[in-house]
């Protein structure tokens, strides 16, 4: 593992663990990968040719897992994981109009990452807030009764908390 660094070679230590802890069991490999996201941020090429090479299983088994669950993602996720709600009565309150403006914003599409690892942007259903619709929640923090026009300030505000 050339060129690996110190800190993910740690990771990969604390993942060879939990390998042998379920290499060979039926449904293993499940675990493993939940264990490895956990540890790594994301199962990327890197991590999915490790796994195989852990146990045997193929590369294209686990790509097919990694993309068959949702919890499973293939790129390190920002630090600020925006779920926007697309749910139906967020939907018809408008809710695409404040994902557009997010976009257009953070210059990324719906599942994609800001080159700068800040935030992320996905469309999420229901997050149970329907009163507050359109709604969206940045990481635990919900925000609702959205309009477009709220979007850049929500944005600064979680920018200038790393300024
Ligand atoms: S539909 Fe958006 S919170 Fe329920």
């Amino acid at each position: 593992m050339a060129g690996v660094t110190n800190a993910r070679r740690e990771q990969y230590e604390k993942l060879d663990t939990i390998i042998s802890r379920w290499k060979g069991e039926q449904g293993g490999l499940l675990p493993i990968m939940q264990h490895a996201q956990e540890l790594m941020g994301c199962l990327d090429d890197e991590v999915q040719r490790y796994i195989s090479d852990k146990t045997g299983a193929s590369v294209s088994t686990i790509y097919g897992i990694a993309t068959f669950y949702s919890l499973f993602t293939l790129a390190p996720k920002g630090k600020y994981k925006i779920g926007l709600c697309l749910g139906t009565a967020c939907y018809v309150r408008g809710s695409q109009n404040v994902i557009d403006e997010l976009q257009k914003e953070l210059k990324v599409e719906v599942g994609k990452t800001t080159p700068d690892g800040l935030f992320t942007l996905d469309a999420t259903r229901c997050i149970g807030c329907c009163g507050l619709a359109p709604a969206m929640m940045i990481n635990d923090e919900v925000f609702g009764r959205l309009v477009p026009s709220d979007v850049p300030g929500i944005l600064d505000h979680f920018r200038q908390k790393e300024a």
